[in-house]
């Protein structure tokens, strides 16, 4: 059995990677692979219910980082591993980058004691496709403005979001083969076709 192909979806929140999270989803399935959808912080039970602590509730910055990577854990094992060993394809709406775009760049946790807890979580598994949607800072701050519930993340300030754009704009460049950009302030029919022309090609 073939091993399946691991997509990771990432971007500032308000990068539009919720909206074309069911169209990518369409695209997988169309091509006729089993398709595994899932996300991050969350993905299993006991990880949605770390979802649910991480999103709400104050806490230091490695608590932070320590508490992702233990949902992460999980996830790794019930799900990713086991879907993948499988040969279905998994789609993740967030994954590792989104660490060190927020806990190093966002909270400023060290980025070598992020790496540890990657080589310690992951060991070898990396994912084949991560998608980057990326707008200004402006943009993303205006479309959350309109989030009706904003959680502890959302409530954070445009320095914050610039800092953890520049943090995934570093990640892209040191991993050009993984990683596509997808410049998310144009139009959702525009998107789609970038998309489309991504997926015939992997
Ligand atoms: P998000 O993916 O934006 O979900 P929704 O679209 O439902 O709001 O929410 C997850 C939040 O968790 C997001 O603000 C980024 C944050 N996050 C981290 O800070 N580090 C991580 O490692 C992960 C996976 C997410």
């Amino acid at each position: 059995m073939q091993r399946g192909k691991f997509i990771t979806l990432e971007g500032v929140d308000g990068a539009g990677k919720s909206t074309h999270l069911p169209f990518i989803t369409e695209l997988l399935k169309s091509s006729g692979h089993e398709t595994v959808v899932t996300r991050e912080p969350g993905g299993t039970p006991l990880g949605e219910r770390l979802r649910e602590l991480l999103l709400h509730e104050a806490m230091h910055p490695e608590t932070e980082t320590l508490l992702m990577f233990a949902a992460r854990r999980e996830h790794i094992d019930k799900v990713i591993l086991p879907a993948l060993e499988r040969g279905a394809w998994v789609l993740s709406d967030r994954f590792t980058d989104a660490s060190f775009a927020y806990q190093y760049g966002g909270r400023g946790v060290s980025k070598d004691k992020i790496k540890t807890m990657e080589n310690w979580v992951q060991g070898n598994l990396q994912p084949d496709l991560t998608l980057l949607f990326d707008v200004p800072v402006s943009v993303s701050c205006q479309r959350l403005a309109g989030a009706r519930d904003p959680d502890r993340f959302e409530r954070e300030n445009a320095a914050f979001f610039k800092r953890i754009r520049a943090a995934y704009q570093e990640r892209a460049s040191s991993f050009p083969a993984r990683f596509r950009i997808i410049d998310s302030s144009q139009s959702l029919e525009s998107i789609r076709k970038v998309l489309e022309d991504i997926f015939i090609s992997i």
